[in-house]
């Protein structure tokens, strides 16, 4: 596979895309941060599959860190992304600077309610209208038919699903399953701050989400499930639970079991210095 073209300025990225239209072709948006791993991968598949040209996004985006979040910190590869990326067989990696991406006198901002204000939204002030924003401004940039968000950030796919149905903007959402390791861990590009004996006592979460979920499909005892899910996973050696919840799996607004409706159980929760997060479906 020839590597990817990186192009860098919205101009000659429109300009691309405006050429594969022209010739009849669809186009897919995978957005990611970059430090690409086996789960970005794997969204990449699926876009190759649903789309005939496969654009991916690459930009580090700092309006969606908080204060307490470390922005230098977060890892950055982008020859090795590249390299990845060429194998998967993407046609273009969209990395602009952040100067393109955000323009001097840059004043205007996406501001995501509703899915976006509990779990995540309270421990996390402004990271959704950081990623709304920037979504929305990728979504513009690179005009795609559909763009592939993954399963793993529950919330942020439920926040882009709501901002694409109440802005109108004209792209399928496509949800991809979370990759995980072979013991059940959620794949993340944060899980590389992880000592090798966090490592080892990370998958506790995904088995304490499972044990939620179980329990709630069967007897219904949710707060029971909460309880023992919470006390195992301080037992594992997990230093804070930031919320470990079922949520209704559309609005994340209050889970109703007879309601009909689907639930998702939903864990942030710190592990030394990393704090991890997963979900799965009840
Ligand atoms: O999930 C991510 O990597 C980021 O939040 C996204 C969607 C690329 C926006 O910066």
């Amino acid at each position: 596979m020839p590597p990817p073209r990186i192009v860098r300025t919205v101009k000659a990225l429109r300009a691309t895309v405006h050429k594969w239209r022209s010739a009849g072709e669809s186009v897919a948006l995978v957005p990611t941060m970059g430090a690409l791993h086996d789960g970005h991968l794997s969204l990449v598949t699926l876009g190759r599959r649903k789309a005939t040209r496969t654009v991916v996004s690459i930009f580090v985006n700092p309006t969606q860190f908080g204060p307490a979040d470390d922005l230098s910190r977060y890892p950055r590869d982008e020859a090795g992304d590249a390299k990845k990326l060429g194998a998967a067989g993407v046609d273009v990696i969209w990395a602009p600077n952040a100067d393109e991406m955000y323009c001097e006198g840059f004043a205007t901002t996406v501001t995501p309610m509703g899915a976006a204000l509990p779990l995540e939204g309270e421990f996390r002030p402004g990271h959704f209208a950081g990623v709304a924003t920037v979504c929305t401004k990728l979504f513009s940039q690179v005009g795609p038919d559909i763009a592939i968000f993954g399963e793993k950030d529950y919330q942020q796919l439920c926040v882009i699903r709501q901002v694409v149905r109440d802005l109108n903007i004209p792209i399928k959402i496509v949800a991809a399953p979370t990759s995980r390791d072979r013991d059940g861990l959620a794949r993340s590009s944060r899980n590389a701050y992880l000592t090798p004996v966090e490592r080892a006592a990370a998958p506790a979460l995904h088995r304490a989400l499972k044990g939620v979920a179980a329990i709630a499909a069967t007897s219904g005892l949710i707060n029971k499930a909460i309880e023992v899910a919470t006390h195992d996973l301080l037992a594992a050696s997990f230093a804070k639970i930031d919320y470990l919840t079922i949520r209704d799996a559309q609005t994340l607004g209050a889970y109703e079991p007879n309601a009909g409706r689907s639930g998702r159980v939903l864990a942030a929760a710190w592990l030394g210095s990393t704090r991890l997060i997963d979900n799965i479906a009840v």
